[in-house]
């Protein structure tokens, strides 16, 4: 949640700002602002998109090679021009943006208001400004020790970024539980929530740890914690291109996504599958292997369309590794008093790994003594730092703010996982193991046909957009792919969707059906197939629009609903992944035909940092 960018160096800071924050967008988009340092602080800010901004300060003095922005989603304060970050000293020359929540900032503003600071703003960010200035004010002391001071007295998750009038030499930085990277170029540095505003510029990075501060000059960077201890930085080589953080040819970066998948899941499963030994190679967990194999029970905490996900791992993990699975909505389990033991292997799973509430779930879950793996995209985020040991699901950069390709890689991982464990615990037969990761590796061309009915969906869709609720149903292991198909429906089309397992219907959503409603069923042939051949009947017989998500060639259910589209013959352990792909496509054209943003829809953001 907010994205900022800062630079120091020698180029225009102001275009190298603006382009980073545009990638940034998918993080919050409520507004946007920029601080510029040329000989004055010069701060522009304005409610609404990074474009709005850039209109707004078309024919402003844009010069300087020093300067920082903000792109928010709104915390504290309503979206406004007042509360759009940067936010200023009292002597206005003293800039920070900042990602993040101080909690205690009630109580520090109530300091400084008694030592007469006065508020333009209604955000957590001004309080912690207005601190620093504070603190320089009272001992007298330079910017870099009241920054580093003020970090002592704040408590919640931040990433800043400050640069002082009078200090034209000097951008600082600072993280603890938001994300941060510095890109390390010739004679330049560059400050962003993720790699994708540095990636043109420099492969050199550095992930900032917790509580480190980073005093960047133009030919020089300096680590400190907060202690003022100096550290060495770790320096690594950025793997991301600019190819996977662009949106390549298509409309938007949600149908880029979507169309990716193929390439996704078999990044997903590279060099981890020996299907002819049954045998799987996660070298990430291999040190905690055992562990896994003798767990006494698997709680998985995720949240959103992750926790759709984590609800597959479960049918997953119990049906063939035959451990008991709960799982758990992370934001949830945080706030209950959770029964966890030593002997409990915790999963948590986070396209973003930067989750608040899973991080505050695994927190939970690590001081009780559980072993955490972590299941995440983004290398190098927080989750996988906290967690004993994990997999990363290397889907690629997602930046469309509804969940696709991420879904279906963490599905995919999960698949690996429950087999690995399945063979360390000798649940399954090895010949089992090796036909179902051939089928695995074979998904990637499954998919490619279930994208070759767009135009199909795109009918369906059709159909469907002027409807103002939609029922999906599924059973076993699709009951979670149904879930995910509504709340890819109502976060982009903003269409009231529920999700529901096929057989609960008539327990009280059966009375909402009636011919307005279209429902959507996924019915492939696996064990549950006969029962929801009766579910959809049931509908029919009340006149809902059916459309049916069916295995190629089947005939019965042709008959019976309105809309079919075939998925192919696959392992029922697989249909999650396959069923999928349709009703992303399905949410996609119907919020396109809608004329709803669908990479940047209302009143979210990618990443959500706050609880
Ligand atoms: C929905 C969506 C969200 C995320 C949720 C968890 O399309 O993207 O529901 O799944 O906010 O985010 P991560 O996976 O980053 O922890």
């Amino acid at each position: 949640m907010c994205g900022i960018v800062g630079y120091i160096g020698h180029r225009n800071a102001w275009e190298i700002i603006i382009k980073g924050l545009k990638r940034l967008e998918y993080r919050g988009y409520d507004s946007a602002g920029v601080a510029l340092v040329n000989g004055n602080m010069n701060i522009y800010k304005k409610t609404g998109k990074v474009s709005d901004l850039e209109n707004f300060a078309d024919s402003a003095d844009l010069a300087g090679s020093l300067g920082m922005g903000h792109t928010r989603w709104a915390t504290h304060g309503e979206p406004s021009d007042r509360n759009a970050h940067p936010h200023l000293s009292r002597n206005q020359k003293l800039a920070i943006v900042h990602n993040g929540i101080i909690e205690n900032y009630a109580s520090i503003k109530e300091m400084l208001i008694q030592k007469g600071h006065t508020f333009t703003s209604d955000t957590d960010t001004e309080v912690l400004i207005k601190l620093i200035e504070q603190i320089q004010l009272e001992g007298e002391t330079d910017l870099r020790d009241a920054v580093r001071m003020a970090l002592t007295h704040v408590t919640g998750a931040f990433a800043i970024v400050i640069a002082s009038q009078e200090e034209p030499d000097l951008l600082i930085a600072a993280r603890k539980g938001s994300p941060m990277v510095i890109g390390i170029g010739e004679d330049e540095y560059f400050i962003a929530s993720d790699a994708s505003p540095i990636v043109e510029y420099t492969k050199q990075v550095y992930y900032p740890e917790d509580n480190v501060l980073v005093y960047l000059n133009r030919d020089q960077m300096e680590i400190r914690d907060l202690t003022n201890l100096e550290l060495t930085p770790y320096i690594q080589e950025l793997e991301l291109e600019l190819e996977a953080i662009e949106k390549g040819g298509y409309e938007h970066f949600m149908l880029k996504e979507i169309h990716e998948q193929p390439r996704s899941i078999a990044n997903c499963m590279r060099g981890r599958i020996y299907a002819d030994e049954a045998r799987i190679n996660l070298g990430g967990i291999s040190e905690y292997a055992v562990k896994l194999a003798q767990a006494k029970r698997i709680i998985i905490v995720s949240c959103g369309t992750s926790w759709h996900a984590g609800l597959v791992g479960e049918y997953l993990i119990e049906e063939y590794a035959r451990i008991p699975v709960e799982v758990e909505y992370a934001s949830e389990f945080r706030y209950r008093n959770p029964i966890i033991s030593e002997e409990d292997v915790v999963i948590a799973i986070s396209q973003s790994g930067e989750t608040a509430d899973t991080m505050a779930a695994i927190e939970l879950a690590k001081k009780a003594g559980a072993t955490i793996l972590g299941i995440c995209n983004v290398v190098g985020s927080s989750i996988p730092r906290l967690s004993h040991a994990g997999m990363y699901t290397h889907a690629g950069p997602e930046i469309g703010v509804a969940s696709t390709k991420a879904f279906t890689a963490q599905v995919t991982a999960l698949t690996l996982l429950s087999l690995y464990i399945a063979r360390q615990r000798g649940t399954l037969p090895a010949s089992k193991i090796a036909t179902l990761l051939a089928q695995l590796q074979k998904t990637p061309q499954l998919i490619k046909e279930c994208l070759k009915n767009e135009p199909l969906v795109k009918q369906i869709a059709y159909e469907i957009k002027d409807s103002t609720n939609c029922l999906f149903l599924g059973r076993g292991i699709n009951f979670p792919v149904a879930l995910e198909g509504a709340l890819k429906l109502k976060e982009i089309s903003y269409i009231h969707a529920e999700g529901y397992p096929a057989a609960e219907m008539k327990h009280g959503p059966i009375a909402l059906i009636d011919e307005q409603m279209p429902v959507v069923v996924i019915a492939t042939k696996d064990s549950s197939y006969d029962k929801i051949i009766s579910n959809i009947q049931e509908v029919k017989a009340r006149k809902g629009k059916i459309t049916a998500i069916v295995t190629e060639g089947d005939t019965i259910i042709s008959e019976i609903a309105d809309y079919i589209i075939e998925i192919p013959l696959c392992e029922e352990a697989l249909t999650p992944i396959l069923a999928t792909i349709p009703l992303q496509l399905l949410s996609y054209h119907i919020a396109v035909m809608r004329g709803c943003n669908v990479d940047q829809p209302r009143n979210l953001a990618k990443s959500v940092t706050v609880e």
